[in-house]
């Protein structure tokens, strides 16, 4: 069984983008994998520098990954910071990692073409995910597409390590699923927390239909032909509908009489549908911290003692140890 492993910053509403780039890949992989799932808030201090937002929002994204059918009896799920090691470990493979390769990092230059501040924790955060990525020797990375470039940074950091220091990391790979690598949002860019843009899978049912009915359309007349390759609405609903509704769907889009309304109203009933029971299990474990902690903490004590394993390695052969 491969050892697969992927996290989620704590730091805003989970949406659709997420949960099929990343959580629903994921959690296919419970049964056939061994499945290590934590939530990442040392991440998330690269943006939240609210103690509140961030002590609600990891045991928010605790809750959202066992409602939407996490196991942890099937599975290794705990909080990052939880795992002092990672720290450590990023620090050692800091020292290993050129300049130029997190330069490169998109999303690191992406931000920064936004105004987001530049912290160094921002610039170092690929550092802090190979470590998260290596010290528990992971095969599989499920993540969105925005991230590959991420793991990749990882895999080449292990491989530096492995050839300076002799044979000590698996060299991970990610897992992309083709048809929901980038999810968009309403405005049809992809849907991301920083663009304000998503469609977040727990609201309530009247501002779930709110959002939805936001989605942007263009203005062909109803009677008109379009091209469900470039629509976002029908991008959406793709990720909800049957092959047979599709079907009707691109019929409508391609011949003429697709109304943006009733699909919108579709698209809602469909996402409610999908979703409701999560969303009621969620504000069930809400309400049992005391249960979601006492997971979290168990996770962490496993997931500790395999990171004991590699730092044991790692000191070792970089002659920490004397
Ligand atoms: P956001 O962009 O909203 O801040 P994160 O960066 O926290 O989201 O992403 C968490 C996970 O969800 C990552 O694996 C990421 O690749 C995936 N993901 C985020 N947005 C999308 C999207 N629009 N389509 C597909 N996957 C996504
Ligand atoms: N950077 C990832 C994101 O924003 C989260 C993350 C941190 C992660 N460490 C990881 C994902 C390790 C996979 C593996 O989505």
């Amino acid at each position: 069984m491969k050892r697969t492993l992927s996290g989620i910053q704590p730091s805003g509403k989970l949406h659709i983008g997420n949960y099929f780039g990343m959580m629903q890949p994921m959690l296919q992989q419970m049964d056939n994998s061994e499945l290590y799932v934590f939530i990442v808030d040392l991440h998330a201090l690269t943006s939240v520098h609210d103690r509140e937002r961030l002590r609600t929002g990891t045991l928010e994204a605790a809750a959202d990954f066992l409602a939407l059918g996490l196991d942890p009896n099937r599975c290794i799920f705990w909080v990052q910071s939880d795992v002092p090691e990672v720290c450590e470990l990023s620090w050692l493979l800091s020292t290993m990692t050129p300049m130029g390769l997190l330069e490169r990092c998109h999303a690191y230059k992406d931000k920064v073409a936004k105004n987001i501040a530049a912290s160094h924790g921002l610039f170092a955060y690929p550092v802090l995910m190979a470590a998260d990525i290596l010290l528990y020797q992971s095969e599989i990375v499920p993540v969105g597409k925005d991230q590959k470039q991420h793991v990749e940074v990882a895999r080449d950091i292990a491989q530096r390590f492995n050839n300076t220091f002799g044979e000590t990391f698996v060299l991970p790979e990610p897992l992309i699923s083709e048809s929901t690598a980038i999810v968009p949002g309403v405005d049809g860019q992809k849907m991301s927390k920083s663009y304000d843009n998503t469609i977040p899978i727990f609201l309530e049912e009247k501002p779930l239909r709110k959002r939805v009915m936001s989605v942007q359309t263009d203005a062909t007349p109803v009677e008109d032909p379009k091209d469900p390759d470039n629509c976002n609405l029908y991008a959406l609903l793709k990720l909800f509908a049957s092959n047979a509704k599709m079907q009707e769907v691109h019929d409508l889009y391609v011949n003429g009489g697709a109304a943006y309304g009733y699909l919108k109203q579709d698209l809602f009933e469909l996402i409610n549908e999908q979703f409701s029971a999560a969303r009621a299990k969620k504000k069930e474990l809400l309400d049992n911290q005391d249960y979601l902690r006492q997971i979290l903490k168990e996770g962490a004590e496993k997931a500790r003692e395999k990171a004991t394993v590699t730092m044991d390695l790692v000191r070792d052969r970089m002659g920490l140890k004397y």
